[in-house]
Order: structure tokens, then C-alpha cells, then sequence
């Protein structure tokens, strides 16, 4: 069977009411649940995770942490473990955002959590991606690096678990995405970096990603020509007439 197409919503630090957020989950659902190629994916604030958790029993969304701990338990005041975020109903998590990064998360921190989420089942959204490009091409050592650092603690058995997010910092929250052809390039980089680690069956089905300024106007073209499984949607997601939009533009290509 052909594995599904992703779009993930991360809602970073919005909505501001538990209100506003059931109002939002339930009008992506009625989209949502009515395709048959696409998974939906929605990181609301953790919060709210268990309530809309309650709101949908099928497959066709699921519900992500935006983050999570490296710890299952224990005195780390402020912190949501993996167990914590899969007993509230999630299955999937992302990890290593730029957002996070800029807060002080380094690629070792990175590697851990990714290492707990894989061993209680979540699947961890594994976000890369370079700060600035130039001619020089540092960009692909820095994302080759970035990788192999993060899945640095990854075993074999749980590549099944994995999900690579490429977001080139830079367009993360600006209104144009990454050329199409550069996505594809990076798509490919992406492949033979997880292929050279993990060996290229076991890594031929870890969809790989875009994220960084995805709308209306992009999502045909990048899902179409740029090499990729799926799209990790920020501000947009919070827009539900242009989520739902994109959700039905990935359902039709
Ligand atoms: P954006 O954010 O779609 O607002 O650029 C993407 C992200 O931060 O994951």
C-alpha cells in the first residue's frame, strides 16, 4: 500500500484559549477526515493535546507534541516527557524546531529526545535545516552534519519511527518558500545522507518534509516537483481557510 502524504500543522504558541483551539481543530477535521491520500497532522501547544485528542477516533488526523523531553520522569520542573505526551494521545512529536534551537537546544540535546520518543513509539519530526544559504554551498555540510548528529543515538529497528523535516531557518514565517528546485536538491541530499547512515531499504520509506513559509500558492508545485512526502505548515496552519486549502492541494496531487 502507498503510504499517505503528510501535512503537519504546528501551531507554535497559538491559540491563546482552549476555546479558540477546539473552534480551529474541528474545522481542519472536516476537511481532514474526508481524504484518503493525506495524513493530517496537527502540534497544537501541549495543553491542549488531550481535549482535541477526545474530538477525532479516526486515522486520518493525528496529534503531535511540538517538543519533548528527554526523560521519562523524574524532578525536570517544566518538562513533558514521552510517555506523558503519548498517554494524552499523541503519536507524533516534533523535535529540534529552529525555535527550539534558538532557545538553547544543541544537536546533542536534540539526538536524546529523539532517542526517547523513538523508544516509547512516538514518531519524532526531526526538523533540519541551515540559518542562511550562499554561493559557497555550506548549507549541505551544515544539514549533512545536522543529521547525523540528531540521529546520531537512532537504532536501525526504529527507523520506522522517523520523520525528517527540512526547514531552511531563513523562510520559516516569511511568505516565500524555498525555490522548488533547490527543495528537490536538498530532498536528495536528505535521502543519501539517511541511506549512507541506515542503509538505503530501511530509509527508502522516512518521508522527508518541507517547512518554511508554505501557503496556498506553493504547496502544488513543492508537493509535485520537490522531492518530498510532505509539508510541515506553520503560520498558515493557524489560517483555517488556507490550511484547508493546502490539505485539499496535497490530497490532489
Ligand atoms: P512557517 O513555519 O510556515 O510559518 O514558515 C514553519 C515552521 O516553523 O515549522
Amino acid at each position: 500500500m502507498k503510504s499517505k502524504k503528510i501535512v503537519v500543522g504546528n501551531w507554535k504558541m497559538e491559540p491563546h484559549f482552549v476555546a479558540d483551539a477546539a473552534r480551529l481543530f474541528m474545522s481542519v477535521k472536516k476537511t481532514a477526515e474526508k481524504l484518503t491520500s493525506v495524513k493530517t497532522i496537527v502540534a497544537p501547544p501541549f495543553v491542549y493535546i488531550h481535549d482535541l485528542k477526545k474530538k477525532y477516533k479516526g486515522e486520518n488526523i493525528s496529534l503531535a507534541g511540538q517538543d519533548v523531553f528527554t526523560e521519562m520522569g523524574g524532578a525536570f520542573t517544566g518538562e513533558v516527557s514521552p510517555l506523558q505526551l503519548m498517554s494524552v494521545g499523541a503519536e507524533y512529536c516534533i523535535i529540534g524546531h529552529s525555535e527550539r534551537r534558538k532557545l538553547g537546544e544543541t544537536d546533542s540535546i536534540v539526538a536524546e529526545k529523539v532517542q526517547s520518543a523513538l523508544k516509547v513509539g512516538l514518531t519524532a519530526i526531526v526538523c533540519v535545516g541551515e540559518d542562511i544559504r550562499d554561493q559557497s554551498g555550506a548549507y549541505l555540510d551544515f544539514v549533512a552534519n545536522q543529521l547525523r548528529a540528531t540521529l546520531s543515538k537512532v537504532q536501525k529497528k526504529n527507523i520506522r519511527g522517523l520523520i525528517v523535516a527540512y526547514e531552511p531557518v531563513w523562510a520559516i514565517g516569511k511568505n516565500d518558500a524555498l525555490n522548488t528546485a533547490l527543495i528537490q536538491e536538498m530532498a536528495i541530499f536528505i535521502r543519501k545522507i539517511l541511506s549512507d547512515l541506515f542503509g538505503q531499504e530501511e530509509t527508502s520509506d522516512v518521508p522527508v518534509l518541507y517547512g518554511g513559509a508554505i501557503s496556498g500558492r506553493n504547496a502544488e508545485d513543492i508537493m509535485r516537483n520537490g522531492g518530498v512526502q510532505g509539508l510541515l505548515v506553520g503560520h498558515e496552519s493557524l489560517n483555517v481557510e488556507s490550511f484547508r486549502e493546502i490539505l485539499k492541494i496535497v490530497e490532489k496531487v
